[in-house]
């Protein structure tokens, strides 16, 4: 494999190309959406990951348009709310024709050393389905870990890029959230540190603790 950097990408079934590392924007209040999504951009990012329900849409379409960075090069994620998401299906297909309303390129899903769902992630893996690790950094609340804290010290890393590179090592497209300009660089500059097979052994865990919703339990209205 090449060696991972921040412009690597990896190839959709779809035939399009999705950055590697991504940018996530939820919870981010829409009056600084903006600024920091430029500031993501400066840092190298080209993927946002966005919401219908962030509130925060426009916002990133204008940091979009303000970065002058060709449209082409950023890759931007939307999601449209379970409720509406038959017609949306349905309105592919009258595009595109019976049974072609899309192919499932990517899967999202919470992802990190605590919560690693071998089932889902084989299953996607099997079909070709790119897994996209949101809540990489478990919300910030476990950068203390017994198992993060002696890689970060080895590689003099923080915890929260040790949990980006795993992301990234497994092969997920981890899509860290911060608001923080120091946080936003520091997440995007892990690309001068390999965690070993044995570092990678080291984070497997059988642990099941989302910190997010669990989209395996809930129902299609909450
Ligand atoms: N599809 C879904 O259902 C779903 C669900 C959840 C999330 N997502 C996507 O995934 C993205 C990431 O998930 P998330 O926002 O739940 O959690 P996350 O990225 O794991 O963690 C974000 C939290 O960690 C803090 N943080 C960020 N970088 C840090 C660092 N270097 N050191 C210490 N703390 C740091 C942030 O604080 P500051 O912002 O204050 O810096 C924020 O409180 C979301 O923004 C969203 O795009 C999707």
């Amino acid at each position: 494999m090449a060696p991972l950097t921040i412009n690597s990408v990896i190839r959709m079934d779809s035939g399009f190309d999705i950055p590697a590392l991504g940018y996530g924007v939820y919870q981010t209040p829409e009056k600084e959406c903006e600024d920091v999504v430029l500031q993501s951009f400066k840092a190298g990012y080209r993927h946002v990951d966005s919401a219908i329900s962030y509130k925060n849409e426009a916002a990133c379409g204008s940091a979009i348009l303000k970065s002058g960075i060709p449209r082409k090069d950023i890759f931007f994620t939307s999601k449209i709310p379970t409720r509406t998401l038959k017609t949306h299906i349905k309105e592919l297909e009258e595009e595109r024709g019976e049974g072609k309303g899309g192919v499932i390129s990517v899967g999202q899903w919470e992802l990190h050393p605590w919560l690693q769902r071998p089932d889902i992630v084989g299953w996607c893996q099997k079909r070709g389905v790119i897994l996209e690790a949101y809540s990489p950094l478990v919300r910030g609340e476990r950068l203390e870990d017994k198992l993060i804290q002696p890689l970060a010290k080895k590689y003099g890393k923080t915890a929260a890029q040790v949990l980006v590179r795993w992301s990234l090592q497994r092969g997920f497209v981890p899509l860290p959230k911060s608001v923080t300009p120091s946080r936003i660089l520091e997440n995007a500059d892990v690309f001068d540190f390999e965690l070993t097979a044995e570092d990678m052994k080291s984070l497997e865990t059988d642990e099941y603790s989302p910190c997010c919703w669990d989209p395996t339990k809930a129902t299609l209205q909450d």
